[in-house]
């Protein structure tokens, strides 16, 4: 079965406890489980969650190697990682889809937040959903 790496960066592990009035009170268990709800078993969901930027960036070309395509929140690295966005941009390069997506609006947030350095080697970007920001993404990637 075809997959899709759904890739989260620093601080994602927290979700459920971490600033819930931002973004919202459900953990990644839930999100996988809504993703692969979603999938109705179309596509197998890889879900995974790293605050180590070496590991973000292998599993980006593990993406490459492997022709999958990418959902990924990079978390604080979308504002500053120059490191993984030459990574995201291998997978880009490459013809396969990788899609930022933010959980939050960042635009709507701290100065530092508006700036991505990941969203020109994007695909596309969905920002501002809750979970839903993930689940529009898979939409797109299912039917790309
Ligand atoms: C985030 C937004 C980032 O600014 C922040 O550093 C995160 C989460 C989001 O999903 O809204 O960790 O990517």
């Amino acid at each position: 079965m075809a997959s899709v790496l759904v890739l989260n960066g620093p601080n994602l592990g927290r979700l459920g406890s971490r600033e819930p009035d931002v973004y919202g009170a459900q953990d990644l268990e839930a999100l996988r489980s809504a993703l692969t709800a979603d999938a109705a078993g179309a596509i197998e969901i890889d879900l995974r969650q790293t605050n180590d930027e070496a590991e973000l960036i292998s599993w980006l070309y593990e993406a490459v190697d492997t022709a999958t395509p990418v959902i990924l929140n990079p978390a604080a690295f979308t504002h500053y990682s120059y490191a993984l966005r030459d990574a995201a941009a291998l997978v880009t390069k490459a013809g396969l889809p990788l899609i930022e997506v933010h959980i939050s609006n960042p635009h709507a947030r701290e100065t530092f937040r508006h700036t991505s350095v990941i969203s020109a080697v994007a695909s596309g970007v969905i920002a501002g959903f809750g979970f839903d920001s993930y689940r529009l993404a898979l939409r797109s990637v299912i039917g790309l």
